[in-house]
């Protein structure tokens, strides 16, 4: 019940950010990058609902000094771009110890990331990393090979799409732009694998922001992070939580983004 009372008093702040960060992608669709901007996941609505709300938030997000931020599936890098601009922009201070990272399974997400990155502004190469890979290979305590991935702003805008088996396999394998949106049964198959890894993937102090379609059933998977991420925990420990931050609707989907923070 906590839940769904949570969800029905968000309302819709609509706050943009200056459309000066998000109109440069535009810009982008040189010759030279025709053909890997072809093969990842064109910006959407989701994408700048994503941007907007992180504008919106932007004074809590720089709270506790972040000093990494990693966007799972980049796509075309247009969002961890425009934070990093954001930031450079109006937190200089905080902006100059960040470091920002991006993990795709489409190798073409990170090309593009990475020029999107240099293209957009002054931003320099070295304050990026674009990794090409799942979320699934980090974080996995029972295997000795898996990587640790912490951050303290973690991103993600998932596939999200119900699609048949077959299409999920074929996404699975391909790692192409079908990757971008095949979301298996009930469109939940990617972000299920994610829900037992958040509190891994976050820093004591992480926050998450993470869009959902109401269609994915937002509140059993935000009911099941939260359960994953405290079960265990001493009664002094900060608790993961969390507070939907703002929701739009576009062509009958209506997309929201849900903050995970600890209290
Ligand atoms: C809906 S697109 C979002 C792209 C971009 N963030 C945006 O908002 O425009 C989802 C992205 O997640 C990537 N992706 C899908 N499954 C993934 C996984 N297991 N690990 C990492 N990235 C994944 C896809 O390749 C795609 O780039």
């Amino acid at each position: 019940m906590e839940y769904l009372k949570a969800f029905r008093t968000l309302e819709c702040t609509y706050e943009k950010a200056p459309e000066i960060f998000c109109a440069k992608y535009d810009q982008l669709r040189s010759e030279e990058m025709k053909e890997v901007y072809s093969q990842i996941y064109k910006p959407s609505d989701d994408t700048y609902l994503l941007i907007d709300a992180i504008y919106a938030d932007l004074d809590n997000l720089v709270k506790s000094s972040p000093s990494r931020c990693l966007e799972i599936g980049p796509g075309s890098g247009l969002v961890t771009t425009t934070v990093a601009l954001l930031l450079q922009k109006n937190y200089e201070e905080v902006y100059k110890n960040m470091k920002f990272y991006t993990l795709d399974v489409n190798e073409k997400a990170s090309e593009a990331t990475l020029f999107t990155f240099a293209q957009c502004n002054d931003l320099p190469e070295s304050k990026i990393e674009t990794i090409t890979g799942s979320f699934n290979d980090y974080n996995n305590k029972e295997d000795e090979k898996s990587p640790d991935l912490q951050t303290d702003i973690l991103i993600f805008n998932p596939p999200y799409v119900p699609c048949t088996d077959e299409e999920m396999e074929e996404a699975l394998e391909k790692k192409d732009v079908s990757a971008a949106w095949a979301g298996g049964y009930g469109g939940r198959e990617v972000i299920d694998k994610l829900i037992p890894k958040v509190r891994d993937f976050l820093s004591p102090t992480g926050i998450f922001y993470f869009l959902l379609i109401e269609d994915n059933d937002i509140y059993d998977i935000t009911k099941s992070i939260i359960e994953a991420a405290n079960e265990g925990l001493l009664e002094d420990q900060p608790k993961l939580t969390f507070e939907p931050i703002m929701k739009r609707e576009c062509l009958g989907e209506r997309q929201v983004i849900i903050k995970f923070y600890f209290e």
